[in-house]
């Protein structure tokens, strides 16, 4: 059994952060020891490592991914083996990958294929949700099974892409009341895509087919709206545990603080292109440069109505927003995104970013819009919580899985293709973004995979989790 013990760093948690000492037996941390009091209990480790200087954190948990994900005939271009690579290079060790279950297909069906991609090809640990893009008696069925059985137990419904994943609102409540009844959460992609269609079918009419025209075709306020419908469908469903996934908007965003205001079960995530990307940077670029940045919903203007990036940086701090994820979901320009030149409508929707979001959300840190120890609970801390991982992961405590980060707060990393870039794409969603702080090392269950700038894990180390139910409910029996 090896032992390792990382040294003089600053540890941060949500609750804190202290000098002091990671001690490491095997896959686990075994304690957190004040400075020199490794060297008092007389401690020898087969590697010291030094962290002087620098911030020691839980590995990174990214809890909205989708390697490999079939769209069409398209596949989103990162395998579990170089998505979860990707994840490694910036500090995140553990993912939510998200199975993909359509109308007509057998949830089970789906997750064996899930399963078969990734079993053996994760270089970091992970799990997944379930998505339902068919809802019907066999996928309620599949539900209760995938909670009982498989360790899955957070189900993403769309109330968007009509004839592709999306379900109607009686679907909606149905798959709602078979949540609630097994104890398991409700993801919601959450814009009324029946109104977006008929807007793009318009916009197409009128020959705007340019990237712009994805964005202008999906306002705010069809996600606000969506939001809206999704928490009241929760709440007539027996106040399930409800979370909006990738939020774009400060007028949805102010839908679920109204929600938990009231004391429900309402959570929800951002990702770091709403935070930080605008649409005249992005998709209003000359030409078609701009479906590199095609996602739905879409990057949001800076000169709306509503101020978008600031309503969702203080959505963070005030917890309204409880985590960070990614949606990584990666496609090349060539052959991929570059069939929606003269169709906005035609592009694979996805961004890449598994790499980039500790670095990125950092940058928050910097910016004076979180502390760090909030940075560390909406990256790592809340994710394994919200989805029952911890305190296996997204702690750094006694018990837990060894994953970790050192994190140089001195060190500066260049984002680009010719830079910093390991996501299976020909262009970089981050191309020239030069941000403060660097990964320096990175450990996954006790194993370094990552130092002086080269990966050294290994694929096929990362391990499925069967994760929890959701250990971060205001009330696991809310009254009223
Ligand atoms: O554009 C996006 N977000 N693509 C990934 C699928 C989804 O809706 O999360
Ligand atoms: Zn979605
Ligand atoms: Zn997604």
């Amino acid at each position: 059994m090896a032992t390792t013990l990382v040294r003089n760093g600053l540890i941060i948690s949500p609750t804190g952060s202290i000098a002091g000492d990671v001690l490491i037996h095997d896959e686990r941390i075994t304690a957190i020891l004040m400075p020199d009091e490794s060297e008092r209990l007389g401690i020898v480790a087969d590697r010291v490592i030094d962290a002087a200087g620098k911030y020691v954190i839980p590995g990174g948990v990214d809890v909205h991914t989708h390697m490999e994900l079939p769209v069409g005939d398209l596949v989103a271009s990162d395998t579990f083996a170089t998505g979860t690579i990707a994840a490694a290079w910036g500090g995140t060790t553990t993912i939510v990958d998200m199975v993909t279950q359509l109308a007509g297909e057998r949830v089970q069906d789906g997750l064996a294929v899930w399963h078969e991609k990734a079993a053996g090809n994760c270089a970091i640990d992970y799990g997944f949700h379930q998505i339902i893009g068919g809802v019907d008696e066999q996928s309620l069925l599949a539900m209760e099974y995938l909670v009982e059985k498989e360790g899955i137990n957070s189900f993403k419904l769309f109330m968007a892409y009509p004839g592709r994943l999306y379900s109607d609102d009686g679907q909606i409540l149905q798959a709602m009341q078979r949540a609630a009844s097994c104890g398991a959460m409700i993801l919601m992609h959450a814009e009324n895509g029946m109104a977006i269609d008929v807007l793009v079918q318009q916009a197409r009419a009128r020959g705007e087919t340019a990237p712009i025209y994805h964005a202008l075709t999906r306002p705010s306020v069809l996600e606000a709206e969506a939001t809206h419908r999704a928490i009241a469908l929760s709440e007539v469903a027996g106040n399930v545990p409800l979370y909006i996934v990738h939020m774009s908007a400060g007028d949805a965003l102010a839908q679920v603080a109204l929600a938990r205001q009231a004391g429900r079960n309402v959570f929800a995530e951002t990702c770091p292109q709403y935070l930080w990307l605008t649409l005249e940077e992005t998709l209003g670029r000359p030409g078609t440069e701009g479906v590199k940045w095609i996602c739905s919903p879409p990057i949001r203007s800076a000169h709306d109505a509503h101020h978008h990036q600031a309503d969702l940086w203080r959505g963070l701090r005030m917890n309204d927003l409880a985590v960070v994820a990614t949606d990584h979901c990666p496609f090349c320009l060539k052959d991929q995104k570059d069939r929606g030149l003269n169709d906005f409508s035609a592009v694979p929707n996805g961004l890449s970013g598994v790499e980039h979001r500790m670095e990125l959300i950092y940058q928050g840190v910097v910016a004076g819009e979180l502390s760090l120890e909030r940075w560390v609970e909406t990256c790592c801390t809340t994710p394994a919580r919200m989805f029952g991982m911890y305190p296996r992961k997204g702690i750094l405590a006694p018990g837990s899985d060894a994953d970790l980060v050192i994190w140089d707060p001195a060190g500066t990393t260049e984002i680009g293709v010719e830079a910093k870039h390991h996501s299976q794409t020909d262009y970089s969603n981050w191309e020239g973004w030069h941000v403060d702080g660097a990964v320096e090392l990175v450990m996954s269950r006790g194993r370094v995979i990552l130092e002086q700038n080269r990966f050294v894990g290994r694929v096929g180390h990362g391990q499925f989790i069967k994760r929890e139910l959701c250990q971060y409910l205001v009330c696991p029996n809310p009254t009223s």
